[in-house]
This record gives C-alpha cells, sequence and structure tokens, in this order.
C-alpha cells in the first residue's frame, strides 16, 4: 500500500484521529504531558514494556522506547488489538471505571476478550493480548506533516 501523509497541525492534546493505511485504521494520539506521565507508572504493570516482543513486526526501532514514538508527544499506532484482531476503543480518563483495573492510567480497552492497553499501547500484564498494538513505520516530514508507511 502506498504511504499516507497526515497532517496533524488541527489535533490538540489529548486529541486523536483515525487515519486507514493498508486497509487498517491507524490512530494518532497528542499526548498531554499526563498521559506522557502515566507511563512511567504503567512500565511495571505492562508485559513488555520496552517492546522487545516480535519487534520487527510490532515496533520499528525508532519507537522501542517507552512511549513507543519518534516524539513523546504523539502516538501512532495501528488500532488493532494483537489478540484475535478486535477494534480497541480508547479510555483515556484516569481513576476507576467499571471492568478497568482500579490503578487505570488511561489508554484502550478491547471489547472482545478485555485486553487493556496503556496510552503508549502497551499491553497490560493480564492481556489476553500477547503484543503491544503496532507501531506502523512513520516519519514527520514537518512538525505538522507525519508520513505512515
Ligand atoms: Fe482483543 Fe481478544 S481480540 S482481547
Amino acid at each position: 500500500g502506498a504511504p499516507v501523509e497526515v497532517d496533524i497541525g488541527s489535533l490538540n492534546p489529548g486529541e486523536m484521529k483515525t487515519v486507514e493505511w493498508r486497509g487498517k485504521p491507524v490512530w494518532i494520539i497528542k499526548r498531554t504531558p499526563e498521559m506522557i506521565a502515566s507511563l512511567k507508572n504503567t512500565d511495571g504493570k505492562v508485559a513488555d514494556a520496552e517492546s522487545k516482543r516480535n519487534p520487527d513486526e510490532f515496533t520499528p526501532e525508532y519507537a522501542r522506547n517507552e512511549h513507543r514514538s519518534r516524539k513523546p508527544e504523539i502516538l501512532v499506532a495501528v488500532g488493532i488489538c494483537t489478540h484475535l484482531g478486535c477494534s480497541p476503543s480508547s479510555k483515556f480518563t484516569p481513576g476507576p471505571q467499571p471492568s478497568l483495573p482500579d490503578d487505570w492510567e488511561g489508554g484502550f480497552l478491547c471489547p472482545c476478550h478485555g485486553s487493556t492497553f496503556d496510552m503508549a499501547g502497551r499491553v497490560f500484564k493480564n492481556k489476553p493480548a500477547p503484543d503491544n498494538l503496532q507501531v506502523p513505520r512513520h516519519m514527520f516530514l514537518s512538525d505538522t506533516k507525519l508520513v505512515i508507511g
């Protein structure tokens, strides 16, 4: 599939945009400082904090870090659960919520079998998804222009 160019100039902190790439939904999220800070707290609770598992398939080299991205504030991730392919929903609000861990820091929840992911798409240890959400190859052409693929 062809690379997809996305203008992220209008994306405000805490907002998310979905584009299609190779028939898959790709999320672009502009994380707030609080969302970035939440990753420190989830480091010990996620199954693969440094994205070491299947890195060639799921995490390009420049995203094998805590925030899983080129820039800490911008997350680019394929919005498809690595368990059986459902589409997780975004649950950005911290604090206790039904069916979420009490210490929920915000992230994504898969409705099919309950996998939860943090604000970097890292899967929590309770699984059942085996891997973190896929970070597609991407690069910035400028501060506001992103190319996926
Ligand atoms: Fe997401 Fe099973 S498909 S938890």
